[in-house]
């Protein structure tokens, strides 16, 4: 990167893990660029903040390293509540910045394009998640926890997540920093027994293995296995043998032992877990009631996956209060910003945007995090990621690629910003927010209590 003249300036659409280890990179020498953080919310951090289940304390902790690794670092700056697309757009961004690196993750969920999908009380875990980590657009969600039991679709992570909150121990809930709304609801639920139906086979469910572990060693939760459903069919005896991934395999061990347990003497709840069962239809008429699920096999498609084939036999009812949708997030279109409708991601060569229609590069605009290779992979995955897009990015600085900006003074930004956003957090609203939240958490012995309501975060964090 140049020595000499003014520092390059790089905008960082969303401050999620990817945008904080990006920034992080770019900030790390003495000599790099400056760096502006635009995030949506008031807070930064991402789905760190409110994706990770609030009982994994020793994650969460991240945070501090992106505070000091960030936030804290000089030439960096935070643009809380400002939303890119809505508050400010592409075009000025392109306009005041050397480089535009879009972070913005994935906002919505898959759907299952089920009939009934829509009832009051089938849910996204995408809504759930954010309701119980006091996301401010999820603050009224209030779910329903009347009912008795519950139903998870999905076999990934964020569905043992979701299982597990709705049966973890109120004495453990107490002591993390999940939403005040949330634990107070989940202190009066009564569900008892939460059915994670998977649509593919034990071998190919996408849980990790140390979350899988986890479900099983829950304090007053049986983890229930028919040992019937852990039996392989042979087209998967065949994969799990010839290309089974070690987490596979370790799985299949997990579910085959906790199959093989006898039901805990003291447990008041527990977990189901099913397999090679796709939900077919939402049932009830006001509301959810239930939901009907059809039995699957494995078959390996023509390139080679192994895929849920129905069965041709009767749907099973499954009676529940609260369907939980957990197949999958998804990203969401920005105004002028290339978009594949196809993989609901930008665009991009390892994080270089590029137009789909002539396949050339859109200079200085590139992509890291989900919203670049798709809604999959753990806080680490973004920092390998990150590691790449900046390579792109300051190569491309050093090669002299990037034309400067209309407007390349931080007054520039400064000035639109003043006009367009009333309510901006900056670093220093953020740490009042962070400071205010680890003292209410130090008096009831949690982590933090969260701010849940746009309005109280807004109040924290107006430094003005
Ligand atoms: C429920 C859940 C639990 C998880 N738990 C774990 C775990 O325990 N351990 C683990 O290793 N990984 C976990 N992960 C995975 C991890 O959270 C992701 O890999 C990571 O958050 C992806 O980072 P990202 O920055 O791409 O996206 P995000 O974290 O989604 O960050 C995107 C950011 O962009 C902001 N944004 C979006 N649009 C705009 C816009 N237009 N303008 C400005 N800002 C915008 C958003 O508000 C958000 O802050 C979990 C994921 C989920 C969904
Ligand atoms: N503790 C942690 O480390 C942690 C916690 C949460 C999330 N994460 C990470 O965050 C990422 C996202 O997690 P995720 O759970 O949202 O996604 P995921 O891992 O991709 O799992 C999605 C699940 O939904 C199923 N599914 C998709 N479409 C379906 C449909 N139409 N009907 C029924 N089932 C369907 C998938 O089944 P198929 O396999 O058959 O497609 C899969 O089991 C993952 O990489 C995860 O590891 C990590």
């Amino acid at each position: 990167m140049s020595a000499s003249g003014p520092r390059p300036r790089v905008a960082i659409v969303g401050a999620g893990p990817a945008g904080a280890f990006a920034a992080a990179h770019l900030l790390a020498g003495t000599g790099g660029p400056e760096v502006d953080l635009f995030e949506r919310l008031p807070t930064p951090w991402g789905l760190l903040r409110g994706g990770v289940a609030p009982d994994h304390h020793e994650i969460k902790r991240l945070d501090r390293s992106f505070d000091r690794d960030v936030l804290d670092r000089p030439h960096c700056r935070f643009f809380g509540n400002v939303e890119v697309g809505t508050d400010i757009s592409h075009s000025d961004l392109v306009r005041h910045y050397t480089a535009v690196v879009y972070a913005i993750g994935a906002q919505t969920d898959k759907s299952l394009g089920i009939p009934g999908e829509d009832l009051p009380g089938s849910l996204p875990a995408t809504d759930f998640v954010g309701w119980y980590n006091g996301h401010p657009d999820r603050r009224e969600l209030a779910p329903d926890l009347s009912g008795e039991r519950a139903v998870v679709i999905g076999n990934g992570n964020v569905a043992a997540d979701v299982a597990r909150m709705l049966t973890l121990d109120a004495g453990e809930l107490e002591r993390t920093d999940v939403a005040d709304h949330a634990l107070e609801a989940l202190r009066q639920s009564s569900i008892a027994e939460v059915v994670v139906l998977g649509r593919r086979g034990p071998a190919q469910a996408a849980f990790t293995s140390a979350e899988l572990r986890e479900l099983g060693h829950l304090d007053g939760v049986d983890l229930r296995i028919d040992p019937a459903e852990v039996e392989l069919d042979p087209v998967s005896e065949e994969w799990l043998a010839s290309e089974g991934t070690f987490t596979a395999r370790r799985n299949l061990e997990l579910l085959r032992e906790f199959a093989d347990r006898a039901p805990g003497p003291d447990a008041t709840r527990r977990i189901e877990l099913r397999f090679l069962r796709s939900p077919v239809e939402v049932l009830g008429s006001a509301r959810v009631e239930g939901v009907k699920v059809r039995p699957n096999r494995i078959e390996r498609d023509d390139d080679g996956s192994l895929r849920a084939r129905p069965l041709d036999e009767e749907p099973e009812m499954i009676e529940c209060g609260l369907l939980l949708r957990s197949v999958g997030y998804q990203a969401v279109p920005l105004p002028d910003v290339p978009f594949d409708e196809r993989r609901y991601v930008l665009p991009n060569q390892l994080g270089r945007v590029f137009d789909p229609s002539s396949g050339e590069t859109v200079p200085g605009v590139y992509a890291v995090g989900w919203i670049k290779r798709g809604p999959t992979g753990i806080l680490g995955t973004n920092k390998r990621d990150a590691q790449e897009t900046v390579a792109c990015l300051e190569k491309d600085l050093e090669a002299g690629v990037l034309a400067r900006p209309a407007n390349p003074r931080r007054e520039q930004i400064d000035g639109l910003l003043a006009e367009t956003v009333p309510q901006m957090v900056t670093a220093e609203g953020w740490r009042s927010i962070d400071e205010l939240e680890r003292e209410r958490g130090l008096r009831e012995e949690r982590p933090r209590v969260k701010l849940a309501s746009l309005e109280e975060l807004l109040s924290a964090g107006d430094t003005r």
